[in-house]
């Protein structure tokens, strides 16, 4: 499995996760409670939320090494116990002064939910300031092969991550959620970010913003030719296009995840290397026949990224395993990914979130590698 392909490898890929962690309070409720209503609720659950955990989570339970790093306040010491269960490095959990993350979530009879987040802890600057006292001196960042990030953070946080795990070559993987406002979009180091990961919705969000920029740039007449194809009228797939071919995003893989219709991935950086692949640019794949109904999606996105993520890790030890039997002929070294070894790993990430929305919750509905796998077989 995957610790042994890690053993034989040349290489032994690890992900920092750098974002946030969360109590997630869940009270089951008759109905959202309305402006001026008190309500008594049937039940309660506390569980480990944020999307930062919910992907180092996912990353573990698909058999990959996960280090997060972010913070927490005494109040949270549960989570980073449960964190370190699921087989995660919690060395990078902080314990700051300030109240731990929280999601307050109300799940009505219907299913519905109503949620507030309250960012505590995830907005403490603690991790730069440790950082920055780190006997490597300034500037120090955990070394791993792969980041990950989303967007539950301060801004300037990410960005440290995101330039300091580029600078020592890191696979950098971004998972903009929520998203950011739109000029912070604007002014996102998306040249760093080789791997991006977004819903529709988000991928309509990043073009929305990054198109913007150029049409405030080209001249009047130019603007209403580009008017023709708004984010919003665009197909998918001449969405995903238009923002690869932006030129922040030219060195960029977009992974785009479609709900039940699966997944979309356009993979220019693939091509590039390959003239010989030129041809299909896109990777489409169904999402997973369910064997037991949608129960609930919460979380299937935060899912995929990690199963994918994970994927993208074993790649990296097999291609490098490779360079050692072949002698290091091919290429710069390293085997390049091909279409197929990115249709093998998306294909596990799809069935992964597929199968965490056979049931209820969120990291408590991820399934193992194992289940994923003998479903698979
Ligand atoms: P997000 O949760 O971020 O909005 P999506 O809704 O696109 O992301 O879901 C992420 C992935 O979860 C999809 O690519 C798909 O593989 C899986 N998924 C989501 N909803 C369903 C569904 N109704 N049936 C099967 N798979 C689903
Ligand atoms: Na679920």
């Amino acid at each position: 499995d995957g610790t042994e392909k890690a053993k034989a490898g040349r290489i032994e890929a690890s992900c920092t996760v750098r974002g946030s962690i969360n109590h997630d309070e869940y009270f089951h409720v008759s109905h959202i409670v309305r402006p001026g209503e008190t309500l008594s609720s049937s039940g309660h659950e506390s569980r480990v939320g944020g999307k930062g955990a919910n992907q180092a989570v996912a990353i573990a339970l698909a058999g990959g090494t996960a280090r997060f790093y972010g913070t927490i306040g005494k109040d949270g010491l549960w989570i980073r116990e449960r964190m370190m269960r699921f087989g995660i490095d919690v060395e990078g959990i902080v314990v700051s002064e300030e109240l731990t993350g929280r999601a307050i979530i109300q799940v009505d009879e219907q299913g519905e939910n109503s949620i507030i987040l309250f960012p505590g802890a995830n907005y403490s600057d603690l991790h730069e300031q440790s950082f920055a006292r780190h006997p490597d001196g300034p500037g120090w960042f955990p070394t791993s092969t792969h980041l990950l990030l989303q967007n539950e953070i301060p801004l300037p946080a990410t960005y440290y991550a995101l330039h300091s795990a580029k600078a020592q070559g890191a696979v950098v993987v971004v998972n903009p959620s929520p998203l950011p406002e739109e000029e912070e979009m604007r002014r996102f180091p998306w040249e760093k970010v080789d791997w991006l990961v977004v819903n529709e919705a988000e991928a309509r969000g990043v073009y929305g913003a990054v198109a913007r920029r150029g049409m405030d740039e080209v001249s009047s007449q130019r603007q209403s030719q580009k008017k023709a194809s708004s984010p919003a009228s665009m197909s998918t797939r001449e969405l995903i296009s238009s923002l690869s071919a932006e030129p922040a995003f030219v060195s960029t893989n977009i992974v785009c995840t479609l709900g039940a219709d699966g997944v979309l991935a356009f993979v220019p950086a693939l091509h590039r290397r390959d003239n010989s692949l030129e041809a299909q640019e896109f990777i489409q794949l169904p999402a997973a026949k369910l064997l037991e109904g949608v129960k609930d999606t919460t979380g299937a996105g935060d899912c995929f990224a990690g199963y994918f993520v994970c994927g993208l890790m074993e790649f990296a030890e097999s291609a490098a395993g490779r360079r050692g039997e072949d002698g290091g002929t091919e290429g710069g070294g390293k085997r390049e990914m091909r279409e197929k070894d990115l249709e093998r790993i998306l294909k596990v990430a799809v069935q992964a979130a597929g199968m965490c929305c056979e049931r209820r919750g969120t990291i408590d509905s991820y399934p193992s590698r194992s289940e994923v796998e003998a479903r698979m077989a």
